[in-house]
């Protein structure tokens, strides 16, 4: 499998002098097509300043940074947004969702921008909610539907422009243990049909659904190769 990722010496640094805060610290990583990872590490240690970087939120300070096969790292931001439009799809700890819009109408959002006419819209918004098992709900609001179902149209959402790439950051984090189990079951399934999924989490039992753990540190990879099934609580201090 080709890398779909490939991080070489990342840096990112905010401020300078004593106020510099080494957010990432020579990180390089390389995660392949199909893989499914959980980020994991304490508070401050660089996990959502690493999302934001995989996910062509962000410039790193340094280092290059190849995202399908293209080197990213200094592209301008209008370069990146094409590249998170077409490639990469997002969700994170609150759902953020339009609350005056049915599960069809936010999951159909995404496509406005891509210039997709309405009809095309409809028709995938419709086949992505069926894909998250919400083919009986398209038309309620928010409000009408459970956290989990709230975020599984989130996922949907981040799916409906068929990304190479999901990014997760806590996506459980406002869910309840059956809920939690619920949007699991939707990523691995995403992840089976080919979708690399990434996903920040501080929840043993979720990593634990993953097939890879990168561990963080004071913005450093410590492991980039840990097996999910050695994570525990006693192996997170916060
Ligand atoms: N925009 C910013 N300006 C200054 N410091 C930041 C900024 N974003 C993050 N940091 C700092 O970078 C470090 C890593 O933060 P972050 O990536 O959010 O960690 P995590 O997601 O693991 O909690 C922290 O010390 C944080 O305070
Ligand atoms: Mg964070």
């Amino acid at each position: 499998m080709p890398a779909l990722i490939n991080l070489q010496h990342i840096f990112k640094v905010y401020g300078s002098g004593n106020t510099e805060v080494r957010a990432l610290w020579d990180v390089s990583l390389s995660i392949n097509q199909g893989d499914y990872c959980s980020i994991m590490g304490p508070s401050g240690s660089g996990k959502s300043t690493a999302m934001n970087v995989i996910g062509c939120l962000d410039r790193p300070t340094k280092g290059h940074y190849f995202f399908d096969g293209q080197d990213v790292a200094q592209l301008d931001d209008d370069a990146l947004a094409i590249i998170r439009n077409r490639k990469i799809g997002f969700v994170f700890q609150q759902f953020h969702l339009l609350p005056q819009l049915s599960a069809l109408d936010n999951v159909a959002l995404p496509m406005v921008y891509s210039g997709i006419p309405a009809a095309e819209r409809r028709e995938r918004a419709t086949k992505a909610l069926h894909q998250v098992g919400l083919g009986n709900r398209l038309t309620n609001r928010p409000s009408q539907l459970s956290g989990g179902q709230q975020q599984r149209v989130a996922i949907a959402r981040a799916i409906v422009n068929r990304p190479l790439l999901l990014l997760a950051d806590e996506p459980t984090g406002a869910l309840d243990t059956t809920t939690t189990e619920e949007v699991m079951k939707i990523f691995a399934e995403l992840n089976r049909g080919g979708i690399t999924v990434i996903m920040v989490t501080h929840e043993p039992a979720v990593a634990q659904l993953t097939k890879r753990v990168v561990w963080f540190r004071d913005g450093e990879i410590v492991d980039a190769h840990m097996s999910p099934d050695k994570v525990s609580y006693g192996t997170l201090v916060e």
